[in-house]
């Protein structure tokens, strides 16, 4: 059983029509790679900056957008969003909220359960607070036994890339990890927000982001001064993408896909032997 993933579509209107026309083709390009997979994903998480604004006529293209999809689509909100925006037009089943109001679920999909979490405060940057996590901490004690990925917009570890990543002493940092830490359930976190594939560790669990649909981050590791620009590349047209989970019953594993047709090299026409 497989699940996609998809992040930071940045959906928005004619308003912006450069990066409407950029980010609706690509994520047309992810979907239909998506519904290509052998097997067919029977979800995809969208996993937050689901659109650019947080403006309601931005969500109601995107489910304009969305409305031909032959997958169930769970969404979680990133940044970009607006908790109110997002819920006057996806408020149901597959965006509920929590006691407080904040966009966090679980849902069981087959054999495993699949916890998305609200990261959202404001740009360019994640939160998490006492409430957040006291949900979280709550969620994860339903059920111990079942293999559960952990969806967060925000990623908990420093990509690298310095100007998107989170201040290392941030106190929601330090919330999550001691919610997560010993959940022997939790195989994965999987998370967006960076525009670009990455992985390491969190609070022993691996940490997983995917690459955005719409256009990725440079790959500079190198320093940056937040207040003096430099002119270097900080966004590049590199294919979209996202990530597949595959959940056999007890392991949680990640692919991660670049969308886009591709010729086939070689095909499968004799027996297979096994290479020792
Ligand atoms: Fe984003």
């Amino acid at each position: 059983m497989t699940i996609a993933q998809i992040t930071d579509l940045h959906v928005t209107t004619e308003k912006d029509p450069l990066n409407q026309q950029r980010n609706e083709d690509r994520l047309r390009q992810v979907m239909k790679s998506i519904h290509g997979l052998r097997p067919r994903p029977v979800a995809i998480i969208a996993s937050g900056d689901l659109v650019d604004r947080g403006e309601i006529e931005e969500y109601l293209e995107l489910q304009r957008l969305m409305a031909d999809s032959e997958i169930p689509i769970y969404y979680a909100l990133g940044n970009h969003d607006s908790r109110e925006a997002f819920l006057e037009v996806f408020g149901g089943p597959f965006a509920r909220t929590d006691d407080n109001g904040f966009v966090q679920y679980a849902v069981d999909i087959g054999p495993m359960r699949m916890v998305v979490c609200d990261t959202l405060e404001g740009p360019n940057h994640g939160d998490y607070d006492e409430a957040r996590a006291a949900w979280l901490s709550k969620t994860l004690d339903e059920a111990p036994d079942r293999p559960t990925a952990v969806i967060l917009h925000h990623p908990p570890i420093p990509s690298g890339i310095q100007w998107m990543d989170p201040e290392p002493d941030s106190p929601w940092l330090g919330r999550l990890e001691a919610v997560l830490t010993g959940r022997q359930q939790v195989k994965v976190l999987m998370c967006g927000h960076i525009h670009r594939a990455f992985n390491g560790v969190f609070a022993g669990h691996l940490v997983s982001a995917a690459p955005a649909t719409s256009i990725q981050l440079t790959l500079d590791l190198t320093e940056v001064d937040m207040h003096v620009p430099d002119g270097r590349e900080i966004l590049v047209e590199e294919p979209p993408g996202y990530a597949l989970l595959m959940c056999d019953g007890t392991n949680l594993t990640t692919h991660l896909c670049l969308a886009g047709e591709y010729a086939p090299a070689v095909t499968y026409n004799f027996p297979f032997r096994k290479l020792a």
